[in-house]
């Protein structure tokens, strides 16, 4: 059997494309790793996931054949990666892609002309096995794959794997899926466990999945319910570093070239070789994979959080962080790393060298505000941890206030906890932690909400709920449903003097919300008038106008007329607008993640908050202004 001819990872890439491209494909640059209209995933996780559209045929594909390399993340267990060699969050993949186009017998005889012409890669045919969907109660045996690798390509029968829905039947969440044919590279005896048995579909390393055929015909609902799709469809994933893996006779995806090329400056910066400390290794395993991922995370703007793929996001550097203190390295350097992850990839992902700066910058921020906190974190889990191992205190568990201090104070997320508890075998109480979360989280929700004091149980019983009618006029008649006064209670009347609310049943005046104040104004019944300071909504929905008595008297039941300040009202509509402008005008100098954290707008300003990652620069304001 004859050994793989050497291909660089890069290489490997752009023969794929082209090869596909010459069977009449549509090559088109990878889709962000961040869903689009697709609540089902937090990050792409394969070829074919950002294409689901075009699959079940709701949308037109630009062409009906396409090709892509993909950049994936699939983050199902994080806290194993680095310590096997297989596994990572990053990968890329390859596809071919039919839309209702060309199915099975192009699809295989495409995947096994490149894998085994002279050509294209020129695998030893000899070492390639497929496999085949074996069936199960609800889908038959695809002897239509089988017939093919067969009759028409030539496998003896008795190489032809059949395999159940596991191996066999590819699907994610939702969304179109079918039986898959798969194809196996013998690596070898030198990557095989040895067990008597062993063999296609063995766990060991020997025999490795190179290609995945997805005869994509279901559309699952997500429960579990298949309808037959419009079309028939091809998905097909190859992962590249795996391909890479076999063409470099390379033991795992870390010693592919391009991804050794990360790990060798980390090492450099370590001082720690890959190969000599099985500790260390799995240290720069950690890092390598996980810089990978996150920079190509920030480059398709997910920003470090509490929540979501932000969260995922500072998982991962902040477990980098960690690894890299337990290599020795007391400084950030991560941000250092991830140029070498751009240069390896400038030429098939221009958006990092086009972001490269910005990229950086996020990374950096992210670990100098770590670095600050994880030595004394990381000191007081570790005594924490000893004492518990001691059993000097009464406490066998790793308390949930201790780890939400971590959180909090040091910003150690929950997950990193648990793992370093994990290495060394102890339990959390992650319920007592979620509570302190849900508390911290109903605390900060309290304080923003607007206490005016006027959720009384009086104003509970003021009967007949507001019109607003300020969007189209500024002046109106209503009837005073309540007066209260100075102390929020209930009073009949008003006499000149008194400062006081009033409650009407219609009304021009907005009330503050949104971070936009209220309307001033006056309310009046003949001579008696008054002075309208601000507008407030109560908890019970009612418009409150808050103000005092100028003149003359009021009573409950009275019908007024009220008349907004105009001129104010003008100015803060103006300013309102300016905040949206400046938030569209953020957006495009710093970068889509720039969301709406809380706005002040009044008649004189309007200030509008935001998180981003560091203090703008004078040239960045410059261009918002
Ligand atoms: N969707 C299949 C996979 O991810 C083939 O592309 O393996």
């Amino acid at each position: 059997m004859s050994q793989p001819k050497y291909y660089g990872l890069n290489e490997l890439r752009e023969m794929f494309l082209h090869f596909f491209e010459t069977k009449g494909h549509l090559r088109l640059p990878s889709f962000s790793l961040i869903p689009q209209n697709d609540a089902s995933l937090l990050l792409i996780n394969s070829g074919m996931a950002p294409m689901k559209p075009f699959f079940t045929g709701e949308q037109e594909p630009p062409r009906h054949r396409v090709t892509t390399c993909q950049k994936c993340i699939r983050t199902g267990d994080i806290e194993n990666i680095g310590h096997t060699a297989r596994h990572g969050t990053y990968f890329e993949m390859l596809g071919n892609f039919s839309f209702g186009d060309y199915f099975k017998t192009e699809a295989i005889h495409w995947a096994w002309e490149f894998l085994t012409s002279p050509e294209w890669v020129g695998l030893d045919p000899n070492r390639l096995y497929p496999s085949v969907f074996a069936g199960n109660e609800t889908t038959p045996a695809d002897d239509e794959a089988f017939r093919i690798w067969h009759e028409e390509i030539g496998i003896p029968k008795d190489r032809i794997f059949k395999f159940g829905k596991e191996d066999n039947f590819w699907e994610h969440g939702s969304g179109p899926c079918g039986p898959c044919s798969e194809i196996y590279y013998d690596r070898g005896e030198k990557y095989g466990c040895g067990k008597p048995g062993c063999t296609v579909g063995c766990d060991c390393d020997r025999y490795m999945e190179v290609w995945n055929i997805v005869f994509s015909q279901f559309d699952n609902d997500g429960e579990g319910h298949y309808t037959e799709l419009k079309q028939k469809n091809i998905d097909t994933g190859m992962g590249l570093e795996r391909l890479a893996c076999v063409m470099q006779n390379v033991g795992n995806l870390f010693e592919v070239d391009t991804v050794q090329n990360i790990m060798k400056h980390i090492s450099s910066i370590a001082g720690a070789h890959y190969g000599e400390n099985a500790k260390a290794d799995i240290s720069l395993r950690v890092i390598t994979d996980h810089i990978r991922s996150t920079t190509f995370m920030v480059g398709d703007g997910v920003v470090p959080s509490n929540e979501g793929r932000g969260y995922v996001l500072r998982r991962l550097l902040r477990r980098a962080a960690r690894h890299g203190r337990l290599l020795g390295i007391h400084h950030p350097f991560l941000y250092q790393v991830c140029e070498t992850v751009i240069a390896e990839n400038a030429f098939a992902y221009p958006e990092l060298v086009e972001k490269k700066d910005y990229i950086i910058k996020v990374l950096k921020v992210e670990e100098e505000r770590f670095s600050k906190t994880i030595d004394q974190g990381m000191e007081i889990l570790t005594g924490i941890m000893d004492k518990i191992s001691a059993d000097q205190i009464n406490q066998a568990v790793f308390s949930g206030e201790d780890a939400f201090r971590l959180y909090d104070t040091f910003g150690f997320p929950i997950d990193l906890t648990k793992e370093i508890l994990a290495e060394r075998g102890l339990p959390i109480d992650e319920e007592g932690f979620f509570r302190l979360m849900d508390e911290q989280k109903k605390r900060a929700r309290d304080a923003r909400k607007d206490v005016s004091g006027w959720d009384t149980d009086e104003m509970l019983a003021v009967e007949g709920k507001a019109e607003f009618i300020g969007y189209e006029k500024t002046r109106g008649q209503g009837k005073i449903l309540a007066l209260l006064d100075e102390d929020g209670k209930p009073v009949d009347s008003l006499t000149e003097g008194m400062k006081a609310t009033v409650v009407l049943d219609s009304t021009p005046f907005y009330a503050e919300s949104g971070g936009q104040v209220g309307d001033s104004g006056a309310i009046a019944r003949g001579k008696s008038i008054f002075r309208v300071k601000d507008c407030k909504k109560s908890p019970t929905g009612q418009f409150l106008h808050l103000g005092v008595m100028k003149s003359g008297l009021m009573n409950v039941g009275d019908t007024v007329k009220s008349v907004v300040d105009e001129e104010r009202r003008m100015a803060i509509m103006r300013n309102h607008t300016a905040c949206h402008l400046l938030q569209a005008a953020l957006r495009q100098v710093l970068g889509t993640h720039v969301q709406q954290a809380g706005s002040m707008v009044d008649e004189h300003r309007c200030r509008f908050d935001f998180t981003h990652f560091s203090a703008m620069t004078p040239d960045e304001i410059a261009r918002t202004e």
